[in-house]
This record gives structure tokens, sequence and C-alpha cells, in this order.
């Protein structure tokens, strides 16, 4: 069996894991195992900015982002971790920059900054410039960026090649196992520590602003090596996807002034959110289009509204949102800078995830116990640094900040030597085998019908709004999905970039997502943040101010759901008003 040594194995070359790979790369054998070639990791499709308080517009401070943090993520944000990311992203900013982010800059040459929903002044008072950017493609500049420093670090990319399994031994992770797609081998990576930064699992539902690559794997195979899932149900929908197809028209759009428009021509978010307007956070904004809609007030009494562009002007919006408006003209056939866009609520954004603690480490549980030489950072893992709502530009920030923690706690562990290798069970990859013969032999249906079928699910029983009754018939339909899963079959039988064989393992991987986010959705009876329950309205302190665990039996499905306290330091839990 091919087999490979290294000091630290990153799976997944987006941010986070890039950044990681930065932190250690010079010192220590450093392989990315990734199933694309790194410059398409779904970071290079975030579009509008990297929320640090430089202060470069107007004035700021860490202080203000963290609590802007915390608020908008409706006070589930662990506030140690809010603390490090608004802290810590200043120092993070300047390193991009200094690796030549091409960054826009202000009219003195320095990092230029622009509005984004929830992120204020004065905890509160008003919108404030907090997001630096290049143009609308901020993260394809990130991964650029970081990508080439990797290559020059001499970091070992080993690309399209599909992680299956963690190895665990003697109680810490030590290696992991991949499938190559190039030609159909597993191979074993033996090593001292290992980080997922396998991104999120917007693929779970029909309308999406996740790549075709977004399947949840790195969350899957720890759940599966007995690691729960932390906060599953809270999963964010962006206000702003190109109607029908998903694709995202960024923030940055409102940011930079556009509104937000009903079938009346009315900016309706005037009603609902009077001091941010169309620059409140993502869950009320997206909750209030929804509202909009069943009130019949969607463009043409169909399930969308408007966005308009057309009083920033055509300089402006060429400058700034280039791409966005080419997303707009190719996918929709519409000229921006002279008609409005339909847009509908897309599934964006995952808050949970992996558990960590701030410096990466994997935990197993409610008491914070770590599972030695395993670390998670970027979308896959929770922190929890969103709580139950994300603020935009937050996300580039958090693979960045938590990335590079992640990737310098690891080097302090090797250079004191208290992670090491161990040594690997003879069938360390006997699991993939095993998964990859029953996929070949299997004579059931094939991944497209049991993937079309949640997707559907997914979107019209745990989308933006969630009732009991929607998610029981969402949970039962999943388990129905899971069961089918068993027997799933493939065509194509070859051996060389069997892209049927890979896409049947992702599916294994985005079910055992959407099962841990239905279930952990129906047993919090509360509103909060994204997760939003007709049938119980309200947010919840006394019963559910705290995150959820879900932990997987080992034949599938959720084995038990554990509570683990919010970190409060700070900010008391209050109302979220804006
Ligand atoms: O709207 C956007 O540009 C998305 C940014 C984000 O999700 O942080």
């Amino acid at each position: 069996m091919p087999y490979h040594k290294f000091d630290v194995v990153i799976v997944g070359s987006g941010g986070a894991g890039l950044m990681a790979a930065m932190q250690l790369s010079h010192k220590y054998s450093v392989a990315v195992v990734s199933k694309l070639y790194p410059t398409r990791s779904h970071t290079g499709a975030a579009q509008g900015g990297v929320a640090a308080a430089l202060g470069n517009q107007e004035e700021d401070h860490w202080q203000w982002h963290m609590f802007d943090t915390v608020k908008g993520g409706d006070y589930l944000v662990d506030q140690d971790a809010a603390e490090v990311l608004a802290r810590e992203a200043i120092d993070a900013i300047y390193d991009l920059e200094h690796w030549g982010l091409p960054f826009n800059r202000t009219a003195d040459g320095k990092i230029d900054q622009r509005r984004f929903g929830g992120h204020t002044r004065n905890f509160g008072e008003g919108p404030v410039m907090r997001s630096c950017y290049a143009a609308d493609r901020t993260g394809h500049m990130i991964l650029q960026t970081m990508f080439q420093q990797s290559v020059k670090n001499q970091v070992q990319f080993f690309n399209e090649f599909l992680a299956t399994d963690l190895i665990i031994t003697g109680g810490r992770a030590s290696g992991v196992v991949a499938y190559s797609i190039r030609d159909g081998d597993v191979h074993t990576f033996s090593a001292k520590a290992v980080v997922f930064a396998t991104g999120g699992y917007g693929r779970a539902w029909r309308i999406t602003s996740n790549a075709l690559a977004c399947t949840g794997d790195g969350m899957s195979i720890a759940y599966r090596s007995g690691i729960p899932l932390e906060d599953m149900e809270f999963y964010q929908f962006h206000p702003t996807g190109i109607y029908h197809v998903g694709v995202l028209l960024s923030e940055a759009a409102r940011g930079e002034g556009a509104y937000l428009l009903n079938n009346e021509g009315e900016r309706f978010m005037m009603r609902y959110t009077p001091s941010l307007q169309e620059l409140a956070p993502r869950d009320i904004v997206s909750r209030s289009i929804v509202q909009e809609i069943r009130e019949g007030r969607g463009i043409d009494g169909q399930d969308y509204v408007y966005l308009d562009i057309r009083h920033l002007g055509a300089e402006k919006i060429r400058e700034k949102l280039p791409d966005i408006t080419d997303f707009a003209r190719t996918y929709l056939r519409i000229e921006p800078i002279t008609d409005p866009v339909p847009i509908q609520p897309t599934a964006h954004y995952a808050m949970g995830g992996i558990p960590t603690n701030i410096d990466g480490q994997v935990i197993l549980d409610e008491k914070n116990t770590p599972l030695p030489g395993f670390y998670a950072a970027g979308e896959a893992a929770c922190v929890s640094v969103h709580g139950a709502n994300r603020l935009g530009t937050n996300s580039l920030v958090d693979l960045i900040v938590f990335g590079r923690r992640a990737g310098k706690h690891i080097a302090k562990m090797l250079d004191s030597g208290e992670l090491d290798y161990a040594e690997l069970p003879a069938n360390a990859d006997e699991r993939t085998k095993q998964m990859i013969s029953r996929i070949r032999a299997g004579s059931g249906e094939h991944a497209e019908t049991i993937r079309e079928e949640m997707r559907d699910v997914m979107t019209e029983m745990c989308g933006v709004m969630r009732t009991e009754d929607k998610l029981q018939q969402c949970g039962a339909k999943i388990a129905e999905l899971q069961a089918r899963y068993q027997n799933i079959s493939i065509m194509d039988k070859s051996s060389s970039f069997n892209t049927e064989m890979m896409e049947a393992i992702e599916l294994g991987y985005v079910l055992d997502c959407a099962e841990a986010t239905v279930e952990s959705a129906a047993a919090r009876k509360e509103s909060r943040g994204g997760h939003f329950r007709e049938d119980y309205p309200t947010r919840d302190d006394k019963q559910f101010l705290s995150h959820t665990l879900a932990y997987r039996k080992d034949d599938g499905g959720v084995k038990e759901l554990r509570y683990k306290p919010v970190v409060i330091t700070e900010f008391q839990p209050k109302e979220r008003k804006y």
C-alpha cells in the first residue's frame, strides 16, 4: 500500500489549511492532501472582504469587532474565541499584505476597508468600514497569495486525493487515509499531527453558494471516528444568492450602498431593522426576504426580490463589484448597471462543525478534552467564534486567524517533543477499502437519486424557517436516504479518475452532516441566529444558552446530543436589537 510519512498532514488546501502550513513548513515536513487543485478550493469563492479593525477609513477598535461578533452570533459565541479573532485579525491581515496580497488601497496607500452587515462602531451605534478587500474577489486573492507562498516554502501537495479516514492510535491522531482520484489507489499518511481544514457542506441544500466540492468530508470523517459535531443546527443562508442558481452576489454590494426591493419597489429592510437596514446580520435579512415573499411581496408574486445597485453608477460598479456583475450577466443575462437583479437566500455557511478550542485542538466532549494530535480550522471547525450566526467577512478572518493558531500550536508541540509518530496498525486502510468495495459491488440506486432527494428535503424542511413537524419529516427522510445509501451502486467500475466513485463517497459525507443538522435542529426548541423555529419564535437563554454536541452511533444515526456551556467573558447576553 502507498505509504507516506510527514511531521504534519493537513487535509484541505483552502485558506485555513494553507495558513496552518505556512506556520510549519520552514521547520517541519508538511503535506497538504486535497481533493482539488489548491487554487480551486472554495476559499476562492469568498468575495466581499476580510474583517479586521485596522481603522484605515474611520475609527475602529478590536473590542468593537469582538462585540459585533458576539452580538451578531446571538450570544452563542464563545467570547474567548471572539476576542482572539478580533485581536489577531490585525496581524493576520498584515501577514497577508506582506506576502503580496493585492488589497484595494485608500488614497494614501493603506488597505481600503468597506462596510459589511452587523459591523458597527462604538458597540452598535452605526455601520463601520471594517472589511479589507480586493474588489469582490478577496478569497480568490487570499488563496492565490498563500498557495504561491506555500510552494515557495516547500509544502508538499497531494492534489486530487480524497480523504477517507482519520487514523487514531492509542488515543491520539496519528495519520490519514486518502483515495487517489488519479488511479484509485488507497494511500496511508503517518503524521505527528493532523489538521482538518476541509470546509463546509452547503451541497446538502438545493439552492447554495457552495461549490460542488463542499460535501462536509472532514466533518463526516471526524463524526464517524467518534468525535461529536458541534452546533450543526446553525446553518447560514446568505440573503443574496442569484435566483434559482444560488451563486453568491456579495454583501459587498449592500456594503457599497445597494438596496433590497420588493414588488412595490419598497426598501423593505427599513421596516425590519431601521438602524442598519440592508446591513443587518444575514439571518435577519434572509428571514425578512422570506417574510416579504410569504406576504405576497415577492417580485411578480414569485419567490424572489431584487438587489438593486443601479444608483451606485457604472464607474463604481466596474471598479468595486466586477465579478458579481459578471455573474448576473452570465447566469441571468441581466445587466446590473441598468436593471435590478433577482435574488433569494442561498445556503452559504456552517457555523457548526468539528469542535475545537482556541488553539485549533479538536475536543471530544463538554469538558473540552482534546484529542492529542488532531486539529481543525476554518469552516470545518467550530471554535465557536460565530455562535448562531456569522457576520459577513468574519469567515475569511476565521480561516486565517485560527489556521495560524493551529499551525503555531502544532509547532510548539513539535518543538517540545509532545507530539510524535505512533506505530500505525497494519490494517489502517481497511475501512476505506471496505467502503470502496461496497460501493463497487452495490446493486442499488445511483448517488444522484439519493442526492437530489436529500437536497429537496433539506431545502423544504430544514431551511430558513423551521417547525417541529417539518424537522421530524426531514429527519425520517434523511434516515431513509442513509439506509438506501448503504446499497448505492455505480456504473463506472474503472480506477482512473472515477468521479462517480468520488461522488458516491462524498454523498455519504454530506448525508452525515445533514443527519446531524436535522437532529440538532429538532432538539433546539428556540429561535437563535440562523436557527429560526416558527413554533418557538423567541430565544430561550434559560434552556438553550449552550452548544450542541451530536455523537454518532457506530452503525449510523445520531446516538446522543449533549450540551456544553457558552464561554461568556465581557458581554452578558441581551436581546439582539438593530
Ligand atoms: O457576501 C460576501 O461577500 C460573503 C462574505 C462572507 O461570507 O463572509
